[in-house]
């Protein structure tokens, strides 16, 4: 039953509104003395001609009192409507219960596809800081539209061609070797790619040298495509080693490469409906009466261009995944590459859902810590730096612990993982330890405990085998008092959040959903003994903490969050 859409009939039915504009209306107030639902009436106002106050009350009087509500009241232009708190708990939590895992499910998406692009990195270059953010919330927006009824689909668009793979042949031609490749990964190929850069200011030629490196690859030339391969596996090889950590998997790894041969017929189409003109020897698409600077599609020498690849990409998708929404998850800096490139698409006479989800910078700690100069901070040492700080706290705190190596590794990437996702996602971040790993803070490691806290509870009650199994029967009325009833309308809120947050691409407001409902377990875990609490109520506060675990679990499962039952 959904409690909104209940007080919202009652309204229509005395009152002369459509249901629509009052479920929209209701709100929730704040201050639970305030009722538990509240609909203004200032907006009957002008098509009544009466006073707000004066329609409360009318209104007030012919609703008919249903079983679930224990009271109606009036409060200036407010009524307010309070529920019966033992139904709302009976009919909440048994609702939890029943759907376990799955509640919050729902079929918005009727199977259509949405096709989300993100992580991205750049071959033969370290995982940056950027790439991480979009890894993660790329992630979590890929869970939230699979929970919704959607299918996600997700694409690594590895930046694996271009001109920068002509620097780094070149580089490694000159001054490198396969036993330094070899033995330095991706820190040797950036060292090379950095020192080119360097060189390059004292002698010309090196520029010529890779500008023909790049050329042989793009002719298909074998020894440089030889070279290429190898330096993608190895670049391929780290990355994997990242994404095991944050347990990512892609439905697709098409990069850059993937559209050499498909850029032509798009290149072509463009022609032909008459949208590319010349400019100084390139081809553009002039943008000017949409208020952005010409979208460039082919150099002077013919080379094609980022944008060429995405405007490609984009019908690519259409045609091979038939998207109902694509996604392309990157930093802010890309913001009018995105609106150039759907322009285009617009241009072309297509009417796709297409979406740039752009985020802020993340700050990492101390000023050393920067890629600059071949000083490169590899995102796997940044990690491993977590996940030992976490190590040494649960060495400190539960020196017994079983698994503990598994457990550090999903608190330390749960506690990355939080702290990016916890701020609207154009906001920057951040990257701060101290903050992030304390487990008593707004952080992943917070949350994560108390669902650990939850699970030991039912472990001391019923044993770990029988999590959750024997209170089916409790008696669930019995949970009314403040801080009970808090927290079950919080976990009645969590299908909405997961709504809210795929509709706004905005994973945070499940963050700070769970982040509320951790609060709330503690505040009733403080306030009310369970397991010495008499039998009924001990069954039924037992069974209030496993509705509240599983939906801790169910949250941090969308942002791609462990929830580990010891910690
Ligand atoms: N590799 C690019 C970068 O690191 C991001 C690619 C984003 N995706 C796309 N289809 N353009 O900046």
């Amino acid at each position: 039953m959904d409690f909104k859409l209940e007080v919202a009939k009652l309204i229509a039915n005395a009152a002369t509104l459509d249901l629509e504009t009052i479920a929209e209306a209701i709100e929730i107030p704040p201050n639970p003395d305030l009722g538990d639902f509240a609909f203004p009436c200032f907006r009957l106002a002008k098509t009544l001609r009466k006073a707000p106050p004066i329609i409360a009350q009318e209104i007030k009087q012919n609703i008919e009192m249903p079983d679930f509500l224990a009271s109606v009241e009036i409060a200036g232009a407010y009524i307010n409507f309070f529920v019966k708190r033992d139904f709302y708990a009976e009919e909440v939590l048994r609702k939890i219960f029943e759907q376990g895992a799955n509640f919050g499910r729902q079929n918005l998406g009727n199977g259509g596809c949405v096709v989300i692009d993100y992580s991205h990195p750049n071959m033969a270059k370290p995982f940056h800081v950027g790439h991480l953010r979009s890894t993660v919330i790329g992630h979590a927006l890929y869970n939230i539209f699979n929970f919704l009824g959607y299918r996600s689909f997700s694409i690594n668009y590895l930046g694996d061609w271009g001109t920068q793979f002509g620097k780094v042949i070149a580089a490694y031609e000159n001054w490198g070797s396969k036993e330094e490749v070899d033995a330095g990964g991706i820190a040797e190929l950036n060292r090379l790619y950095v020192k080119f850069h360097v060189e390059v200011e004292a002698d010309k030629t090196l520029d010529e040298q890779a500008r023909a490196w790049h050329m042989k690859m793009e002719q298909g030339d074998e020894y440089a495509l030889a070279l290429w391969h190898w330096f993608k596996e190895i670049s391929m090889k780290e990355y994997a080693a990242i994404y095991r950590l944050f347990d990512i998997d892609f439905d697709s790894y098409q990069g850059e490469s993937f559209y050499n041969d498909k850029m032509s017929p798009v290149v072509e189409r463009l022609r032909e409906s008459g949208l590319l003109t010349e400019s100084d020897g390139a081809m553009i698409v002039e943008l000017e009466e949409h208020k952005m600077p010409p979208c460039l599609i082919l150099r002077s020498d013919g080379g094609t261009l980022y944008a060429t690849r995405d405007i490609t990409s984009v019908l690519h998708r259409k045609e091979a995944y038939n998207f109902v929404k694509a996604l392309y998850v990157t930093s802010h800096e890309q913001i009018l590459h995105f609106a150039q490139v759907f322009k285009v698409i617009e241009l072309m006479g297509h009417d796709f859902e297409l979406m740039h989800v752009p985020f802020g910078y993340m700050n990492l700690p101390g000023g050393k810590m920067s890629t600059r100069k071949g000083n490169v901070l590899l995102m796997q040492d940044l990690l491993d730096q977590t996940i030992d700080k976490i190590k040494g706290i649960i060495e400190e705190k539960n020196p017994d612990l079983k698994d503990k190596e598994v457990v550090a590794q999903q608190v330390g990437i749960g506690a990355v993982i939080f702290n990016d996702l916890y701020n609207s996602r154009i906001k920057d971040v951040e990257f701060s330890w101290e903050r992030m790993l304390s487990f008593e803070g707004e952080t992943g490691p917070y949350v994560q405990y108390t669902h650990a806290r939850c699970c030991s509870v039912l472990n001391k009650a019923v044993g770990a085998t029988a999590l959750g199994r024997p209170f089916a029967d409790a008696n669930l009325g019995l949970l009314t008092d403040a801080a009970e009833f808090e927290l079950i309308k919080i976990l009645n809120g969590f299908p909405e959040k997961i709504a809210e947050a795929a509709e706004k691409y905005e994973p945070f407001i499940i963050s700070r959903f769970v982040m509320q409902l951790a609060q709330a377990f503690n505040k009733f875990y403080r306030d009310n003994p369970i397991l010495r609490a008499e039998e009924e109520l001990k069954k039924a506060r037992l069974h209030l903490t496993h509705c509240t675990k599983t939906v801790i679990a169910a949250a941090l499962n969308l942002l791609g969050i462990k929830a580990p039952q010891e910690m």
